[in-house]
């Protein structure tokens, strides 16, 4: 089968940048045929700059990179430096990117990929706040329909928010992007905390990675080491959680993940709630599914799929 064509939206982020690099371990299965960098953890320009170093720590310094919208849509930009450090990407001593960031807007790169492929064969994997998203959508409404599915990092249920009591970060960061993505009605796929929290790197799954001996490895182990403090301190968690990187992990191997196709509302005026993914998972209303909201994957899989693909770079 030929690799599905993705484009992958992203505010890298030490686990985004986990998730971009076996998108770019996996050319059998995944063809990354563009990245764009959208404000989140970090402010745009160090998105961009960190989209970058992961296409060179890759060896692809081929792809190329957007830099997309450097705020929300209708609100200011919230960033996470408290959990991704003031890089973004903190951890390992990354060299300077020299590969040349495209002139082109990010946004108008998904509008033009979409029209220029056959409609049905591009997927966005959106792994930060969904502004380039709808930015696109509503610039160019032609393209809903032209989409192949969209694979997203966010949202969560069960697990409740991570950076308020009721939202997730990239939701929360931009509520209003999210509910246009949401009422698109394009087929989309959700990773939110309540999946995510379950992919966490235990002090084994980060010595495999350092045990590749290769810079990808030793890069990742150092990421996650750094990143895994916050969500220790927080939550008592063994190790840190693999947000992003289970939106690539699920484009090569879905039968590792399961969930519900229901409806997800987004929260978007309550001062209390704003960003919250109100997903009827028990099905107690009669609001039309928009969304497979997924619950659970099988970790060993996961990681065991992960760490032979980074051995590859
Ligand atoms: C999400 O927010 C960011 O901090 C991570 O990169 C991930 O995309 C988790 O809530
Ligand atoms: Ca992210």
């Amino acid at each position: 089968m030929a690799p599905r064509k993705i484009i992958i939206d992203t505010d890298p982020g030490q686990d985004d940048a986990v998730a971009i690099l076996l998108a770019l371990a996996s050319p059998e299965e995944i063809e990354v045929v563009g990245i764009t960098s959208v404000a989140g953890n970090v402010p745009l320009a160090l998105t961009t700059k960190n989209a970058l170093m992961i296409c060179e720590l890759a060896g692809k310094a081929d792809v190329p990179v957007h830099a997309g919208c450097d705020r929300p849509m209708g609100r200011e930009l919230v960033t996470a430096e408290y959990v991704h450090g003031a890089t973004g990407m903190d951890g390992p001593n990354l060299p300077d990117p020299t590969m040349p960031l495209q002139e082109q807007h990010g946004v108008d790169f998904i509008i033009d990929t979409l029209r220029s492929n056959p409609p049905g064969t591009i997927t966005l994997c959106p792994l930060g706040p969904l502004t380039n998203i709808a930015t696109a959508l509503e610039k160019a409404p032609d393209i809903a329909e032209r989409v192949h599915q969209i694979v997203l990092m966010g949202g969560a249920y069960f697990e409740v928010g991570n950076v308020t009591p009721a939202a997730e970060f990239n939701i929360y960061v931009d509520p209003q992007a999210a509910e246009i993505v949401f009422k698109s009605g394009i087929d989309i796929v959700v990773m939110p905390l309540d999946v995510t929290h379950k992919a966490l790197v235990t002090k084994e799954r980060n010595a495999a990675f350092r045990a590749l001996g290769n810079a990808a490895g030793t890069a990742v182990a150092q990421m996650t080491d750094f990143f895994e403090r916050f969500d220790r301190e927080k939550y008592g968690s063994p190790g840190a959680p693999l947000h992003d990187p289970c939106v690539t992990v699920y484009l090569i191997r879905p039968e590792l993940f399961s969930g519900r196709h229901v409806n997800v509302e987004i929260e978007t005026t309550s001062e209390l709630t704003i960003g919250m993914t109100v997903a009827d998972w028990w099905g107690v209303t009669d609001r039309k599914p928009n969304a497979t909201f997924m619950g659970s994957v099988d970790a060993d899989g996961f990681f065991t799929l992960l760490t032979e693909r980074l051995a590859r770079l």
